[in-house]
């Protein structure tokens, strides 16, 4: 069967687990070298070797996104190490569950360090090295949190609404330039990251190999969005656009917000 990724280069952030690990295993069933990003050297090296099973390079990268430096590093490392780069997926990142009266400045701003600037500090990192060779994707993990705010997600909503507005005008004013931005918006993904969220039977979890899929066609097919799931996200979108009233509606009546079971904390 003919691999869709044969002969790619990619480097993932946050490939040590969730998403990002899953994303890592599809590209490299279909024929990539990959670059994998994250601060725990332990779980990277567990999926590095399922990639390299799969008789793919995979290149481990222990690097904290929330620090410039070191991702400039992380992607000087990837492009020698891959011998070059068409993808950078900047998917890494955290969640805090905690209603906004209780939030401290200081949990909101740790949120946005990962959410909003770490995936910022990815896309100043590698968009140079894209301008130059005139190609390659930068592909975000967003969420659907970036589209309708669900309570009670305050700071991480806040963080990827920031990441939406921001890449939405990058890929505007990159058009022509041979590079290309793509938003992935999950809903409910099940990874670590809300182990601690029952979900309503209205919006199960969904595998990460989903939007690792999501991933690789919005690279492909130089999308500039997709939504995983696609109705359910887009209805809310839509009733959004049509009245907030409505779409807080259907959170509530939905139970979108989940149920806690269990801890409350950052992850
Ligand atoms: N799960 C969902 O329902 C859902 C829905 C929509 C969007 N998302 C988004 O999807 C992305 C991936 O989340 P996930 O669900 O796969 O969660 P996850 O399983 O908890 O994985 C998060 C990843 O981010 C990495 N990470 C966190 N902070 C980092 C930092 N400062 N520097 C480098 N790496 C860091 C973690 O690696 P280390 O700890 O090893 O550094 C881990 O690999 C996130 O951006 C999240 O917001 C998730």
């Amino acid at each position: 069967m003919k691999q869709k990724m044969t002969g790619k280069k990619a480097a993932i952030t946050g490939a040590s687990s969730g998403i990002g690990r899953a994303t890592a295993l599809r590209m490299a069933k279909e024929g990539a070298d990959v670059a994998l990003i994250a601060r725990n050297r332990e779980r990277l090296e567990e999926v590095a070797a399922l990639v390299r099973a799969e008789g793919r390079k995979a290149v481990i990268i222990e690097a904290d996104i929330t620090d410039a430096e070191s991702v400039k590093k992380a992607v000087r490392t990837a492009i020698e190490e891959l011998g070059g780069l068409d993808v950078f997926h900047c998917n890494a990142g955290i969640y805090l569950r905690c209603p906004a009266k209780d939030l401290t400045m200081e949990q909101i701003r740790e949120v946005m360090e990962a959410d909003y600037f770490g995936c910022l500090n990815c896309v100043y990192a590698v968009l140079p090295y894209f301008m130059n060779q005139k190609s390659g994707s930068i592909i975000a993990t967003c969420s659907m949190d970036s589209k309708k705010g669900v309570p009670p997600d305050a700071a991480y909503v806040g963080a990827k609404f920031a990441i939406n507005g921001f890449l939405q005008v990058l890929r505007q004013e990159l058009r022509g330039t041979g590079v290309h931005v793509g938003m992935i918006f999950p809903a409910r993904i099940d990874t670590p990251m809300i182990d601690n969220v029952d979900c309503p039977k209205i919006t199960p979890k969904i595998e990460p190999d989903t939007v690792a899929k999501a991933v690789i066609k919005a690279y492909l097919k130089k999308k500039k969005e997709i939504t995983v799931p696609y109705f359910s996200c887009h209805l809310l979108t839509w009733a959004d656009a049509i009245s907030p009233s409505l779409s807080d509606w259907l959170v509530r009546v939905n139970k979108l917000s989940g149920e806690d079971n269990g801890s409350n904390t950052a992850k």
